[in-house]
């Protein structure tokens, strides 16, 4: 990101920690601009001695929150009051492509189970078709690796690349142990997300379009 693009996401993630109430239940995501608002909401925490439970989507986010002394739950304790984010993609009804970091399945299961969203990003991820610039990312369970790709084609993908590993031979293990596919469509309908999903082996996308959010543009 330029600097621009920093500082115009700075404002965003303070606007953020403004939302921030004693004893609120917050949905973290991950991804550097959820990054720079979790750092906002640390030092609000600190300043005004909330006390605040943070619902972390990633190990990422989840060791952030530890470095900054905001303790974090799970979905089995509670749900998120509300939930922030960044995405790679946002078109104008709203639908989401997200997953760069691999992060989609809890960022899409803790976003859904909670009762406010809030999704930030600059002008350069508005996009006026969803799928125009980035792939959607989806997670499948390793033993469906084929299957899994047949059902995509037949969904109109016209290419499907196995996300590599940095740091490790082959390819990237998910943090629930599975493979991400990254998946170019000829044409993304609205029903996508659930046709993706309807797939067997397919734990789930980075195409968000069924997720309620107010989008900040920073
Ligand atoms: C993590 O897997 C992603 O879904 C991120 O939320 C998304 O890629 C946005 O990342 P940046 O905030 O780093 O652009």
């Amino acid at each position: 990101a330029t600097i621009s693009n920093r500082e115009s996401k700075q404002k965003v993630a303070e606007q953020i920690a403004a939302k921030v109430k004693d004893g609120d239940i917050i949905g973290v995501g991950s991804g550097s601009t959820s990054y720079l608002a979790i750092l906002a909401i640390g030092e609000k925490i600190k300043a005004e001695k909330l006390n605040v439970l943070a619902i972390p989507t990633s190990v990422e986010i989840a060791l952030t929150c530890s470095n900054l002394g905001i303790p974090t739950t799970s979905l089995y304790e509670y749900k998120p009051d509300w939930y922030f984010d960044g995405a790679d993609e946002v078109d104008p009804n709203k639908h989401l492509i997200k997953g760069r970091g691999g992060a989609m399945f809890k960022e899409k299961l803790i976003m859904t189970a909670s009762e406010r969203n809030y999704i930030i990003v600059d002008n350069s991820k508005l996009v006026d078709v969803i799928g125009s610039k980035f792939p959607v990312p989806v997670e499948v369970f390793p033993s469906a690796l084929m299957v899994a790709e047949a059902g995509l084609k037949k969904l109109g993908a016209t290419e499907i690349v196995l996300r590599p590993a940095t740091g490790k031979d082959g390819p990237i293990i998910s943090e629930n142990g599975n493979l991400i596919l990254d998946v170019k469509f000829e044409h993304i309908d609205k029903d996508m997300e659930y046709k993706i999903k309807c797939i067997t082996g397919v734990i789930e996308s980075g195409l968000f379009q069924n997720q309620p959010a107010e989008i900040l543009v920073a």
